[in-house]
């Protein structure tokens, strides 16, 4: 599996166009997004599963032009807000194949949904059962998000599968069987089936199969359901050499163990759903930089003009990058280098450990991969820093899906 979109040249460009000529045209800091690369790796998810559902899990990258590839590739989509499930209206998104999340729904976000009409609600917890239950005024199917009680060994922020943590409900502890049954009581509300998700960034399959071999005993004590929902956390890699999550391999081994397991508690096969993020997204991205300045010391520093601000990941849970000098090929030799942010933390580091051309320089322009989920969804504005923006490429043409920030954009809510 490589780092880099599947339309790129390693550095060079991506979608048939130059990344110096993006970075020319739109300016850095800048998330380049290659479209093929989306539509194809739905293409595959989509194959690899059928006849059973793929949904895309709108955190890792959101927009209108995304809700279109999305809906056009034929897959559905998991939303865990208002405001993702706004974006989605405003791309048409089929209400049918929308999936609502989330430990903590608002009210706005129950009825916004419910007027929508979106598919399945996944619901978190026994009180937003009961708001749910009383503010629908059509049966609407929910699904049940338990834990399994499995640990898929990735970082402890993004560790979901456990008992001791704030989504879903235990099945040890029976909570998630006493909400199922209360929801079998509610007149407006039609128990569809069980969701759950482990985590992100898991390589292990072992961990997938185990979780579905736990939730289709689950379903069996209740007399066994329609769905079967085992959320995202696919692998990808970051850095040459990661491990990522074969898709192809997954989808045999999970229908495979779903279906042995109905069988043996002889309940029929739930439709199965998976819902993937990272993996449709992540590697589809490369951001640009340009190099403000080189500092040579005890360490060689090469900081860039973003940071933290467009890329958290690396203060946040310690995540690794690779990175390249972009638009020039590379000469022979190259220095050990950390490439840092121009943000006020010491924290904000894009790469410690990169190898960049000895004759690194301010104004070169350098290339991040595999930056394309949790990026822009997670940017902000640290130190009054405006948003990148998300620029798609296809066919050699170029073109901003989101614009970049500007400081009228911050002013405009600065309303003291
Ligand atoms: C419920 C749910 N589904 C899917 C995802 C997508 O995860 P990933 O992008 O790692 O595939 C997440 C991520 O947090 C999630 O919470």
């Amino acid at each position: 599996m490589s780092i880099w979109p599947l339309t790129a040249e390693p550095a060079l460009s991506v979608g048939g166009s130059g990344l110096a000529e993006i970075a020319e045209r739109f300016g850095t800091p800048a998330y380049v997004l290659d479209e093929e690369h989306v539509r194809a790796r739905c293409r595959e998810y989509a194959k690899a599963m059928a006849p059973h559902e793929v949904a895309y899990a709108a955190k890792a990258f959101w927009c209108r032009a995304m809700a279109r590839w999305i809906a056009e590739e034929g897959l559905s989509l998991d939303v865990c807000s208002e405001g993702e499930l706004v974006v989605a209206g405003a791309a048409g998104f089929p209400a049918a194949r929308i999936l609502l999340h989330g430990n903590g729904k608002t009210l706005n976000e129950l009825s916004a949904a419910l007027d929508y009409g979106v598919g399945r609600v996944v619901v978190d917890s026994v009180s937003e059962v009961v708001q749910l239950a009383a503010l629908a005024s059509q049966r609407q199917k929910v699904l049940v998000r338990v834990t399994p009680g499995i640990d898929a060994h990735v970082h402890r922020a993004v560790t979901t599968g456990t008992e001791d943590q704030k989504f879903g409900l235990s099945i040890a502890s029976g909570a998630a069987a006493d909400l199922a049954c209360r929801i079998r009581r509610l007149p407006s509300l039609e128990l569809a089936g069980v969701h759950c998700h482990l985590g992100s960034q898991i390589t292990s399959l072992d961990s997938f199969t185990e979780a579905a071999r736990r939730l289709v005993a689950f379903m069996a004590g209740l007399g066994g359901l329609p769905e079967l929902n085992l959320g995202g956390g696919h692998a990808v890699p970051y850095r040459p050499g990661d491990q990522g999550l074969d898709i192809a391999a997954f989808a045999g081994q999970v229908t495979g163990v779903v279906e042995q397991e109905c069988a043996a508690h002889g309940i029929p096969v739930p439709r199965l759903t998976i819902e993937p993020g990272r993996a449709i997204a992540g590697p589809a991205g490369v951001t640009l930089y340009r190099v403000l300045t080189v500092k040579r010391g005890t360490r060689t520093f090469v900081v860039v003009d973003g940071g933290m601000s467009d890329n958290p990941r690396p203060a946040l849970y310690g995540s690794r990058y690779h990175v390249e000098r972009a638009g020039t090929p590379a000469p022979a030799a190259t220095e050990p280098v950390t490439v840092v942010g121009r943000h006020c933390e010491a924290g904000d580091v894009i790469v410690p450990d990169a190898r960049l051309p000895a004759d690194i320089r301010p104004g070169d322009l350098l290339a991040v991969p595999c930056t394309g989920a949790y990026h822009h969804a997670m940017a902000s504005n640290y130190n009054h820093l405006a948003r990148p923006p998300v620029i798609a490429v296809r066919d050699g043409r170029a073109r901003p899906l989101i614009r970049r920030e500007t400081d009228e954009d911050m002013l405009r809510r600065d309303v003291g």
